[in-house]
């Protein structure tokens, strides 16, 4: 009935999410408020260790990309599920490190890495730099070298695939600002160089080419160009890189139109592409990594709001006001994102009223969701947004001095709060 699976209706027609009456929650806890189920998490995370045993006999691990989603207890299940993370700032780091994650298993990402980030990463004992570009490389050597200290790293490349996504989120061609290009020789250059350093160790080989993707394809050529790039490392330089890390990008359903590609599927063509042209490569078969983010947390999430005052424009449209908006959740600002919209407190009725729903901000393009249909609507209903667990929270900022909301996790009609909801006084903490 919903694109969500934990979602619900109970007796009261309410939507439950978890078993959790949502009604309840924002009673509870507060509105906007972020709400997670434990359980999807969970089994998310376990889908994959489980497809990398089934096709690639567990020679691999899966990281969670926490960009999606960074907190504490995050960092703790995903280390429970036997999953790594990537990382792609200082802060990040820090919650890892604040949540005790193992840190050899974190990958350290990011276009522009700060000399103090890539200091506090050599000291926090990250696992892996994932190297962007040139001076990242000779800065990072630079600064191992003065702590005495040798980094593991990895190249992010181009491969040059395109990923038929979002222009914002599409990262795998020539035209991006992450990682070295292949066709141009920039990546090989950059490996030529790196073996000659002694405080750098390249390991892997990485590619990242988009977020949302729904075809096997493009994945599958990836992962071929870069096996085959090891190969040609192998034979011109003598030079085994023994691991392989293929990025995230799975997409997610945040409407019925939305198809995403069961993750076994991909896992199967991917793994025996990986074996096929290592075997005519001549190289070893690698340990992979992948990094999923939005496939992870993006379903296990909503957020709810409360309906405020209701604006129609006869002939145009309804504006529904809630409680939150870009402020908690930029994406349909930012490149028009589509997601599905309930009402929450009557969620057993009928979809009837077309509703543009609006954020409280001081933006006209502070719109969560245009032209959607929910059942019809009034003040003081809920109104629940769904698949926001992804790049929504963390994405979320203080504009307009609006605090964050709170993040509940909720399992088997329990919940808790893991975030706690800023306060005013949280607003002004840096004020001199
Ligand atoms: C290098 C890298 N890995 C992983 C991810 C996670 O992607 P997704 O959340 O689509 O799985 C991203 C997202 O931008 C990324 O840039």
């Amino acid at each position: 009935m919903f694109v969500n699976d934990c979602l619900n209706i109970n007796s009261s027609g309410h939507l439950t999410i978890g078993g959790c009456d949502t009604v309840e929650l924002a009673k509870k806890y507060g509105t906007p408020l972020y709400v997670l189920d434990e359980n999807v998490i969970r089994e998310n995370c376990r889908s994959y260790v489980r497809s990398f045993k089934k096709f690639y006999n567990g020679n691999g691990m899966p990281l969670y990309a926490s960009k999606a989603l960074s907190c504490k207890e995050l960092c703790r299940i995903v280390n429970e599920e036997h999953m790594g993370l990537d990382v792609v700032s200082g802060g990040e780091i820090y919650t890892a490190v604040q949540a005790g994650f193992p840190m050899e298993k974190v990958h350290f990402h990011g276009n522009n890495k700060t000399a103090d980030e890539i200091r506090f990463a050599l000291e926090s004992n990250v696992g892996k730099f994932v190297v962007d570009n040139l001076y990242e490389l000779e800065l990072l050597n630079k600064i191992a070298d003065e702590m005495g200290k040798t980094a593991n790293i990895s190249f992010r490349i181009k491969p040059g695939v395109d990923a038929h996504t979002h222009n914002f989120i599409r990262t795998g061609q020539i035209d991006s600002k992450f990682g070295f290009a292949l066709e141009t020789g920039e990546a090989y250059d950059a490996v030529k160089k790196a073996v000659t350093y002694d405080n750098v160790c390249l390991k892997e080989l990485h590619c990242h080419i988009g977020s949302q993707i729904f075809d096997i394809e493009p994945f599958v050529t990836a992962a071929k160009i870069m096996v085959e790039f090891m190969g040609k490392i192998y034979k011109e330089l003598g030079v085994v890189i023994s691991e392989l890390n293929l990025g995230g990008g799975f997409g997610i359903m945040y409407t019925k139109n939305d198809e995403p590609v069961p993750y076994e599927d991909y896992m199967e063509k991917v793994s025996a592409a990986v074996k096929d042209v290592s075997a005519e490569q001549g190289i070893p078969v690698p340990y992979i990594f992948i990094e999923p983010g939005r496939s992870v947390v993006g379903e296990a999430g909503i957020t709810l709001y409360t309906v405020g005052g209701k604006k129609k424009i006869p002939g145009i449209r309804t504006y529904v006001s809630v409680d939150g908006g870009m402020t908690d959740n930029i994406r349909y600002a930012l490149y028009q994102s589509e997601y599905t919209v309930v009402n929450a407190s009557h969620a057993d009725k009928e979809s009837a009223e077309e509703i543009t729903v609006a954020g409280k901000c001081c933006e006209s393009g502070d719109l969560i969701q245009e032209h959607t249909k929910v059942a019809p609507v009034e003040a003081g209903d809920i109104l629940a947004v769904l698949s926001t667990g992804a790049y929504n929270y963390s994405m979320a900022s203080n504009y307009n001095r609006i605090p964050r909301p709170a993040i509940v996790m909720v399992n088997n009609g329990e919940s808790r709060i893991i975030v706690r909801r800023e306060s005013y006084e949280d607003i002004v903490k840096n004020d001199l």
